[in-house]
C-alpha cells in the first residue's frame, strides 16, 4: 500500500511535502511536491521509483521533477497576475540550470530568461526560447557575446562604461540596441559574502553616484534605447524587508530618469528568494515575495506619480531549487570510535560545489529504506581527493550500507550548473521525471568526454 506524504510526516519523515496544502509554494519544500514513500517503502518522485531510476541511470544522478518546476513558474506568474495591475513577466535566471530541457520547460510556462553568458544564450535559442524575453547579462561581456546577443535580439543589461561605450559603437543606424541599465543599489542583506550583490562594495553595476551622468549619456545617444532598470541585492534571502526597501530605491531612479526625457518602461528587481536546504530554514511563500514587491512599487510609482512599469522579476533558485535531488550510491564507511563515521557517495564537491564553497547545509534520505529509522548521525564524505569534500557534515540517517542509494535533496539550482570534473569524474547525468514517465535530460560524460579537448603534441606521441 503506498503510504501518503500525510502519513510520511507524520512518521517522522518531515521531509514531505504535506499534500493537504492547497499549491504549496516548492521553495518552502525539502523535497519535489510530487515525492512520495511507495509501497515497497522507497522515495518516489514524479511517479518514479528513485531505486530504480538509480538501477536504470546509474550514479550520481540528478533527478529534476517537472510538475514542481512548473509549479514554481505558475505561482510566480499567477501572483504577479493577482498582486500587480500593470504588464509583468517572469524570467527565469538561467545560471541556476542552464541546459535545452529547463530552458524548454520555463519557455513553455510562459517565462522570459536571464543569460549571463554566450554559452547560456546560445544554450537558451537552441531550447526555442523567444529572443525578445531574453535578458542578457554580465559584468564583462565580450565583443563577441555582445555581437550574439544583438543579433540574436535580446534586451542587454549594461553593466558599466566600457559596456555603454562599446554598444553606441556597436549598433547599428537603423535599429536602436534595447538596454537596461544596472544600477547598485546599496542595500545590505542577510546572506552568504559571496552571494551578496546589491552592496555598494560590489563588481555588479553602476554605482548609484553615476546615474546623472549614465541618464545623461543614453540621453545623447538614441542608437540605445533603453527601456529599463535593473537590480539585485543577493541570493537565498529570507526577509523581505530588503525586496521592499528596493523596490522605493528603484522607483526613485524612474523618477530621475525621467529628468533626462527617458521613457524607461520596464523595472527589472532580481531574484534573490530563498529555499529550505534544512527543516530549519523559513523562507517566505513565492506569493508573499512577489506580492511585497508589487504593493511596493504600486505605493512608490503612486507618491512619485509615475506610471506604472512593467515590472520583471529573475527567480532562479526559487523555480528550480526545490524541483530536483541528487542520487548517489553509499560505498566505503570509515568509523572513527567516540569521533565520527563517514559514510562515502560516489560523487561530492564536482556536482555539489557548494557546502565546500559556501558552507551550505543539506539534508539526506536513504531512498531504498524510507520506513528504516533514523538512528545515527554520521558525516556523508564525496569521493573527491580533498578533505573538504563532505557533502553532509551531519546527517541524520538510519543504519546504512554499501550499495543504499543516498538522496540529497534541493539540488536544483547552483549544482549542475556549477558542475567541475575534478579529479576527472565525468559529470553526472540528469533525469526529468514526470507522472512515473523518466527521461534523460543530461546525459552522464563518458572518460572519453573527459579528454576530448585534450591535445596530445606529436613529439610527446612516443609516451604512449
Ligand atoms: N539576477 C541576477 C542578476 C543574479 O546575479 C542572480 C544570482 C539572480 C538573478 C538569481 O538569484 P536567485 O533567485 O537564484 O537567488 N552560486 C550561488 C548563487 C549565486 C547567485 C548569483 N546571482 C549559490 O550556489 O548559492
Amino acid at each position: 500500500m503506498v503510504s501518503t506524504p500525510a502519513q510520511a510526516v507524520a512518521s517522522g519523515r518531515q521531509y514531505l511535502p504535506a499534500f493537504t496544502i492547497d499549491n504549496p509554494s516548492p521553495n518552502q519544500y525539502l523535497l519535489p511536491l510530487t515525492a512520495q514513500v511507495n509501497g515497497q517503502e522507497h522515495l518516489e518522485i514524479g511517479g518514479c521509483d528513485v531505486p530504480a531510476l538509480v538501477q536504470r541511470f546509474g550514479t550520481p544522478l540528478y533527478i529534476l521533477d517537472e510538475a514542481t518546476l512548473r509549479a514554481a513558474c505558475r505561482q510566480y506568474r499567477q501572483a504577479f497576475q493577482t498582486h500587480y495591475p500593470g504588464e509583468s513577466l517572469v524570467i527565469y535566471a538561467s545560471k541556476a540550470w542552464n541546459c535545452l530541457a529547463v530552458c524548454a520547460i520555463v519557455a513553455s510556462e510562459g517565462l522570459g530568461i536571464d543569460v549571463v553568458s554566450g554559452g547560456e544564450l546560445y544554450t537558451a535559442l537552441q531550447a526555442g526560447m523567444p529572443p525578445e524575453t531574453m535578458y542578457f547579462h554580465g559584468n564583462n561581456k565580450s565583443v563577441e557575446e555582445l555581437h550574439l546577443a544583438i543579433d540574436a535580439g535580446c534586451t542587454i543589461v549594461v553593466d558599466n562604461w566600457l559596456e555603454l561605450k562599446a554598444l553606441t559603437e556597436m549598433a547599428s543606424g537603423d535599429r536602436p540596441v534595447q538596454i537596461m541599465l544596472r544600477l547598485t543599489p546599496g542595500i545590505e542583506c542577510h546572506t552568504h559574502e559571496y552571494i551578496r550583490t546589491g552592496h555598494l562594495d560590489s563588481k555588479f553595476g553602476f554605482d548609484p553616484d553615476q546615474l546623472d551622468r549614465v541618464f545623461q549619456f543614453v540621453s545623447q545617444h538614441p542608437q540605445l534605447d533603453c527601456i529599463g532598470l535593473h537590480a539585485h541585492i543577493g541570493s537565498q534571502i529570507f526577509e523581505l524587508q530588503a525586496h521592499q526597501d528596493l523596490t522605493g530605491v528603484m522607483v526613485q531612479w524612474l523618477s530621475q530618469a525621467a529628468q533626462y526625457g527617458l521613457s524607461i518602461r520596464e523595472l527589472d528587481i532580481g531574484g534573490g528568494l530563498g529555499i529550505c536546504y534544512t527543516e530549519a530554514d523559513d523562507p517566505p511563500s513565492i506569493e508573499a515575495w512577489v506580492q511585497v514587491i508589487c504593493e511596493g512599487i504600486v505605493q512608490a510609482c503612486r507618491e512619485h506619480q509615475l506610471a506604472l512599469p512593467k515590472l520583471i522579476a529573475e527567480p532562479g533558485r526559487s523555480l528550480i531549487g526545490s524541483a530536483c535531488v541528487t542520487a548517489y550510491t553509499v560505498g566505503s564507511q570509515k568509523v572513527i570510535p567516540d569521533l565520527r563515521t563517514y559514510v562515502t557517495v560516489d560523487g561530492g564537491m564536482s556536482d555539489n560545489p557548494r557546502p565546500i564553497t559556501y558552507q551550505s547545509v543539506y539534508r539526506a534520505v536513504i531512498a531504498n529504506q524510507m520506513a528504516k529509522p533514523l538512528t545515527e548521525t554520521v558525516a556523508v564524505a564525496g569521493k573527491h581527493c580533498e578533505s573538504g569534500d563532505i557533502v553532509i557534515k551531519q546527517a541524520l540517517l538510519p543504519k546504512t550500507e554499501s550499495g543504499d542509494v543516498l538522496v540529497v535533496m534541493a539540488t536544483g539550482a547552483y549544482n549542475y550548473s556549477m558542475a567541475s570534473n575534478y579529479n576527472r569524474l565525468p559529470r553526472p547525468a540528469a533525469v526529468l521525471v514526470h507522472a512515473g514517465e523518466a527521461s534523460l535530460i543530461v546525459q552522464r560524460e563518458t572518460y572519453q568526454d573527459l579528454i576530448r579537448q585534450d591535445c596530445l603534441p606529436e613529439r610527446l606521441l612516443h609516451n604512449r
